[in-house]
């Protein structure tokens, strides 16, 4: 591993590997969404804390894409690695396959950009240490998160209010 000041991509990769079971299910009889997203928050967080040795809390969810079911049963993989890192923000890429565990191919099932800010005791935002980038497509990707970041906060600016459900006209 890198030093601490000094920390790649891979340092703070994490996997995850969970059976579904029938206390996942939805009304279809497949995994409920939620109990994909509670798994993809967490991964997220170890990533997210393995980076900056710090608390973490998610700041956002965004283009969360759920491309097939994922069908009770099948064992579902969650790697998520850093894309980006800000001051104290970090845009994390989770993606999930599912597969049966008797056998058959392993699917793509979803992906999700999650950013996870570092706070300190008082909860408030603190820096973390930069990313080390060690090959081409690592850097391809923290441009691009840095122009979701940068969009990211444009939306933000707009206000708060752009984000209410009535358009932020409730009185
Ligand atoms: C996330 C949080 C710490 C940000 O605090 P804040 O006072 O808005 O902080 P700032 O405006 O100084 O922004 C700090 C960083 O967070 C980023 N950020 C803030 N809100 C964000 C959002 N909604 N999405 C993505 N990034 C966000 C900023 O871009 C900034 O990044 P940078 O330091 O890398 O430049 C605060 O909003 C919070 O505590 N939210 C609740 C988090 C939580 O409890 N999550 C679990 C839900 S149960």
């Amino acid at each position: 591993m890198s030093s601490r000041s000094n920390r790649t991509v891979e340092d703070s990769r994490a996997s995850v590997v969970r059976l579904t079971v029938p206390t996942d299910a939805n009304f279809m009889g497949n995994v409920f969404g939620g109990v994909i997203l509670a798994e993809i928050d967490r991964v997220a967080y170890v990533t997210a804390a393995r980076h900056s040795g710090l608390n973490c809390v998610t700041a956002s969810f965004d283009r969360v894409d759920f491309l097939a079911p994922v069908r009770l049963g099948q064992v579902v993989t969650f790697d998520s690695r850093l894309t980006f890192v800000g001051h104290s923000s970090m845009e994390i890429l989770v993606e999930v396959h599912a597969e049966d565990l008797l056998g058959g191919p392993r699917q793509m099932v979803g992906t999700a950009f999650v950013t996870m800010v570092a706070v300190g005791p008082d909860g408030r935002p603190t820096p973390v240490r930069p990313l080390a980038l060690t090959t081409d497509e690592e850097r391809r990707r923290f441009q691009e998160g840095e122009a979701r970041m940068n969009a990211r906060r444009a939306t933000r600016a707009g206000g708060a209010h752009a984000h209410a459900p009535d358009g932020g006209n409730q009185r």
